[in-house]
């Protein structure tokens, strides 16, 4: 589907750092610890691709990876990690901003929300950055190996609600498993069909 190898690229602390815009751009944000890493890995099937990790707050730069030739995939910093310093969450938070709206390639952002808990309020938060920046996002469940028998549409029925209220959000959710493969197909055939 993606011809040529994954690979990372780089780690990015500043806008000056980004690679140039000229491949088809989708990007992965979400909370700290909620599997955004662990998803890219999935997608790329690759195990390590990504670090991930028990730590919250792992992820502290924009990772770029390479998909194909075509594609850069785009690990994010997790966001509402409680315990982050506050100065470093105000600089991920200006760098989120600034990378988010003015990024021409972005093609979309998928917004991880864990199975388990729903949407939060700074996952709202996002939405409604992702919203102002015209960004059109879509978002994934993750983890959804970890609900038990009849949690699903509980959670299906919760993320819809809240999802019609933002006009950037692609209406189709995405539930995943990067643990059990759940979904995986699914995503890669989505950014395949980016353009
Ligand atoms: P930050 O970089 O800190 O923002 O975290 P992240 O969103 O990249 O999360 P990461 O992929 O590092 O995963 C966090 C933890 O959740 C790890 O212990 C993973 O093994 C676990 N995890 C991720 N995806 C899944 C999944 O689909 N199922 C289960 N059961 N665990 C998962
Ligand atoms: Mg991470």
């Amino acid at each position: 589907m993606f011809a040529g190898p994954v690979e990372f690229l780089k780690g990015v602390v500043a806008m000056s750092g980004l690679p140039d815009a000229d491949r088809l751009e989708v990007c992965f944000a979400g909370r700290s610890n909620v599997g955004k890493s662990s998803l890219i890995n999935a997608i790329t099937g690759r195990k390590a691709i990504a670090r991930a990790s028990n730590t919250p707050g792992r992820t502290q730069e924009i990772n770029f990876f390479t998909l194909g030739e075509s594609h850069y995939l785009v690990d994010l910093p997790g966001y509402g990690y409680a315990n982050a310093p506050l100065a470093k969450v105000e600089a991920w938070q200006r760098l989120l901003k600034q990378y988010l709206s003015g990024r021409p390639n972005l093609r979309r952002a998928f917004v991880l929300i864990d199975a388990r808990h729903g949407i939060k309020d700074v996952d709202e938060e996002i939405m409604s950055l992702l919203d102002s920046s015209a960004v059109t996002f879509q978002c994934v469940l993750t983890k959804v190996d970890k609900l038990k028998a009849g949690e699903r549409d509980k959670v299906l029925d919760q993320v819809r609600g809240k999802l019609a209220k933002h006009p950037a959000a692609f209406p189709e959710l995405i539930v995943t498993s990067s643990e059990k493969g759940e979904g995986i197909a699914t995503l890669r055939a989505v950014i395949a069909t980016l353009e």
